[in-house]
């Protein structure tokens, strides 16, 4: 099974299965910001868009599932907002250098082969100034999952990360907050219990 198939068929059941709230820490950081343009990689069932959106943000969207596409559209549109949302990973879309205020990574964790040229490209289409929310399992995570398999999260260690790779990932940037703490998640059907999550803020320099 393809990682796009694996998601569809996640997707294809009614529920919204990270819930229809935007994840927590996404909602405190965008309380924060004036609105702008903003890009949601890995986007899937359109929580966090759908929440910007409401708070008058443009928001572009991407993820590999097409489902997951399909849920987000309804999800806006039961909100009365609309969200721009292509079904497809960054080697396949194109979009604007330099033209998002922020780009939001919220639990989208890339193939490692992948993640350190996918981190770099969406640093290129941070606006100066603009800057990253990201929230992701770390790599610690891996003691919470056998603890208590509802809380979800990546199965391959090498999908979790690291406070030294997004560092790497993410040189260049200004990091305003490093953290790792441990959360105890409530979203929807899969992200239950208690975790340990990495959030990055971190901003593009203005020259
Ligand atoms: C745990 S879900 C998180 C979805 C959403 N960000 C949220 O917080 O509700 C991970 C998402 O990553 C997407 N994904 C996995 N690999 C991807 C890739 N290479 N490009 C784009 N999306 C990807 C999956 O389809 C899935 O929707």
């Amino acid at each position: 099974m393809s990682v796009a198939q694996f998601w569809d068929e996640r997707y294809g059941q009614p529920e919204y299965v990270y819930g229809k709230q935007p994840n927590k820490f996404f909602q405190e950081q965008i309380d924060q910001l004036s609105p702008g343009r903003i890009l949601l990689p890995a986007e899937g069932e359109g929580r966090n868009g759908v929440y910007a959106a409401q708070k008058g943000w443009r928001v572009d969207a991407f993820d590999i599932s097409a489902k997951g596409r399909h849920k987000a559209l309804q999800l806006a549109a039961a909100a009365g907002v609309s969200i721009h949302y292509q079904v497809g990973d960054l080697d396949h879309l194109s979009f604007t250098p330099a033209s998002y205020d922020v780009v939001g990574l919220i639990f989208a964790h890339f193939p490692a082969s992948h993640r350190r040229q996918y981190h770099r490209q969406l640093m290129g289409l941070l606006k100066p100034g603009g800057r990253i929310i990201l929230e992701g399992f770390s790599k610690a995570h891996r003691a919470y999952q056998q603890e208590n398999p509802h809380v979800g999260g990546p199965q391959e260690e090498k999908l979790l990360f690291s406070q030294e790779e997004l560092l790497e990932d993410f040189a260049g940037l200004d990091i305003v907050l490093l953290e790792e703490p441990e959360v105890s998640l409530q979203e929807g059907l899969y992200h239950i219990g208690k975790g340990r999550v990495i959030r990055l803020i971190a901003l593009k320099p203005l020259s």
